[in-house]
């Protein structure tokens, strides 16, 4: 059972069978992801993780995906300490690491830097993030809690939230979600619109998105509220990233309008944009959805491995 890609470099890369072969597989993997079972599906296999920006939750999740199935990882967070910082270029970077182990999981600043990194790559490139650009696997990883939480990725009014003009987790969650026939709310500070190319393809491909600058008016109508920080280190001017930093807030008190099965998700790290309040209520489903990260990418490597 294999993907129809080698790669996978952004959402768009995935046909709906992909997506639903994905989801079946991180089904059978909840357990091993818990530790309640043992695995050496990947056994003998090595996952090279190159991050050359922070992170907590990608890094991790694929170390412990690939860990809880019995294989092993090498890599570097912090560029620094290889000899990018002597000046090799990416493409010779991952020319070298496919040397070493199976596949690649690659964050980096630059657009664009994980599909040169398959051009170049023999084995497996998992795009985990590229500057503004895409983030695949997160995308899977919040559609696949939708799923777990609605049964199904259609027919849903979801709103996305924040800053989505520099988040690229939203720009891959506009184009997954809509794909699926749901109804797409983009809501955000003025100046963080989701930026128009994106919003005039999607209303090309007729699929219904409504863009909007108040949370209040939207906030009843919606199934899943998918919040993000407002990005500071794309910010070029400081003065701009206080204008808008504390422009939404999510609190019960706000929620009090919300449906009853409305779920709040988001791809975390958040700043102040999600009261701590929140967590403990029955909208939150932000850190089970971590955990959907493991299987979700214990599916991609089995599958792509
Ligand atoms: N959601 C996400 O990509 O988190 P990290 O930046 O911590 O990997």
């Amino acid at each position: 059972m294999k993907l129809t890609t080698q790669d996978i470099i952004s959402f768009k890369g995935l046909t709906n069978e992909d997506v639903e072969k994905i989801f079946s597989e991180a089904d059978k993997f909840e357990k091993i992801a818990k530790g309640e079972k043992p695995s050496e599906l990947l056994k003998g296999k090595i996952l090279g993780t190159l991050f050359f920006e922070p992170s907590t939750r990608t890094k991790l999740s694929f170390k412990s995906a690939i860990q809880r199935l019995g294989g092993s990882t090498i890599g570097f967070s912090r560029p620094e300490v290889s000899s990018v910082a002597k000046g090799e270029t990416l493409a010779d970077t991952i020319r070298t690491v496919e040397k070493y182990c199976d596949a690649i999981v690659l964050r980096h600043p630059q657009m664009g830097s994980a599909k040169l990194a398959a051009e170049v790559s023999k084995i497996p490139i998992l795009n985990a993030g590229d500057g503004a650009g895409h983030h695949p696997t997160q995308t899977l990883l919040d559609l696949y809690s939708i799923r777990k939480n609605f049964g199904s990725i259609r027919d849903l009014q979801i709103g996305l939230l924040g800053d989505l003009k520099y988040g690229r987790t939203v720009h891959s969650l506009a184009y997954a979600a809509s794909r699926f026939e749901n109804k797409l709310y983009v809501i955000s500070p003025e100046g963080l619109e989701m930026p128009n190319e994106i919003v005039n393809d999607l209303k090309n491909k007729g699929r219904e998105i409504i863009e909007s600058y108040d949370l209040k008016e939207v906030l009843p109508k919606l199934d899943v509220l998918y919040v993000t920080r407002i990005q500071k280190e794309r910010f070029s001017d400081a003065s701009e990233y206080n204008k808008v930093k504390d422009s939404y807030k999510i609190n019960l008190e706000l929620l009090e309008s919300a449906k009853s099965n409305m779920r709040v998700l988001h791809p975390l790290p958040r700043i102040d944009e999600i009261e701590p309040e929140v967590d403990s209520s029955k909208y939150a489903k932000y850190f089970d959805q971590v955990f959907n990260g493991v299987v979700v990418r214990m599916a991609l490597l089995s599958l792509l491995m």
